[in-house]
């Protein structure tokens, strides 16, 4: 009997989702693994560290004590608690308990804050180099991206001229990620509070603060948007994580504080889909916000050398790679405007930042992010969080690569 053909279309909504900008290269760095060929990834937007013991034995502890059952969805009492006072006690942001929420990551909440609020026409505002998940999420959610790029100069830092020219009726939200994934620019509390006074012009308007790199900070001192502006706390989803702070990234746990008719949206929403975040993952996260942080000096510290050690030998790739020194997160940004029109020795020409990637890959042996995919191009994103002797191989090899490459 012959069956009838199989429907393959997919939804509109999903037909709006661009496919990512690096999947070619992920593919081939993938190949070349398996094909035993050494590949060193400066791609991972995570640390190489463990996540500490004691976090380790709390969620141990949490299955040993059949904490393993459907939780409340938003989050226990107890991990709501200690988030609580960690927004207190690191943000002075005082937060009840139906102003938090927790989720399958920080993800989770801002795709659900997206879907909650959004409707068709709604824009969102974002500032490149931004977050490659950003622009899509806000497409699923039917509404429209808008991109504002600032000087590289700057720090690709957003300024209360280009937001008040961007702001339209249809502005909905303003995504603001400090320290910024991948650029590493770090709002001072003043330039926030610049920020927040164009935006009380704009009622309408609310501001997603993305703080996820919170911990991750070398220059500068670290403010959430609501910190700085405290009138603005009522129309901010000030968002964080236990996965960039305390190497946890798999564990799946983001956490929000905002006003109750949004939390008590992503709540429905997450009712209704994913219920609550791993009951055993909250134990942990409880263990990572409420015991000891010193340690995160430590972190700091040896992700600094690191930093430092990445940008001292990378200058010996200029003037093909600008960099700049960024203040905060684990990320290069290199600007390789320098090596478009290049030619590789096997006569290829970089045209392009994913064809740089793809040369660096494939001869060069290190996997690096275009900067196309965050929106901002010709750029490379260059993850340092790995152990110093291959990101000194990496970044040596890159090097090389870049010396390789002739004018035509
Ligand atoms: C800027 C930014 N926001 C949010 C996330 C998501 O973090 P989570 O692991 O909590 O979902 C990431 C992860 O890479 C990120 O870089």
């Amino acid at each position: 009997m012959s069956s009838l053909p199989v429907d393959v279309r997919l939804s509109r909504r999903l037909a709006s989702v661009r496919p990512s900008a690096t999947g070619a290269i992920t593919d081939t760095a993938r190949r070349m693994k398996a094909e035993g060929k050494p590949v060193i990834s400066l791609s991972a937007g995570e640390l190489d560290f463990d996540t500490p013991a004691h976090i380790q034995q709390a969620a141990i502890d949490g299955i040993q004590n059949g904490q393993t059952r459907y939780t409340n969805v938003g989050g226990t009492q107890q991990l709501k608690a200690a988030i609580a006072r960690k927004f207190q006690r690191d943000n002075d942001l005082h937060y009840a308990d139906a102003e938090i929420i927790a989720s399958t990551g920080a993800k989770q909440i801002l795709f659900n804050a997206l879907l909650a609020t959004i409707d068709a026409g709604d824009e969102a505002i974002m500032v490149a180099p931004y977050w490659v998940s950003y622009s899509e999420m806000v497409r699923i959610a039917d509404g429209e991206p808008i991109v504002i790029t600032p000087d590289a100069t700057s720090g690709f830092k957003l300024t209360p001229d280009l937001l008040a020219q961007a702001i339209t009726p249809n502005t909905r939200w303003l995504i603001l990620n400090s320290p910024c994934n991948p650029s590493g620019s770090l709002y001072s509390a003043d330039e926030l509070r610049a920020l927040a006074a164009v935006l009380r012009h704009h009622p309408r308007v609310l501001v997603m603060a993305d703080d996820i790199y919170e911990e991750i900070v070398f220059d500068g001192e670290f403010a959430s948007f609501a910190q700085a502006a405290p009138d603005m706390k009522d129309r901010t989803l000030t968002i964080n994580g236990v996965s960039k702070a305390y190497a946890m990234t798999g564990w799946r746990l983001g956490y929000a504080g905002g006003p109750r008719w949004l939390i008590g949206a992503l709540e429905l929403l997450q009712s209704q889909s994913t219920s609550n975040p791993s009951s055993v993952t909250q134990v942990a996260a409880a263990a990572a916000l409420d015991g000891p942080q010193e340690f995160l000096d430590t972190w700091r510290a040896r992700l600094r050398v690191r930093r430092d050690l990445a940008l001292g030998i990378l200058a010996d790739a200029a003037p093909l790679l600008t960099l700049q020194t960024p203040a905060a997160a684990f990320y290069l940004y290199a600007d390789c405007s320098a090596t478009l029109g290049m030619k590789t020795p096997q006569g290829a020409v970089i045209s392009s930042d994913i064809d740089l990637a793809t040369y660096l890959l494939e001869h060069g042996g290190v996997a690096v992010v275009p900067g196309t995919a965050f929106g901002l191009a010709p750029y490379i994103r260059l993850a340092y969080a790995l152990s110093d002797t291959d990101l000194k191989a990496a970044c040596e090899q890159i090097v090389a690569a870049c010396k390789r490459l002739v004018p035509t």
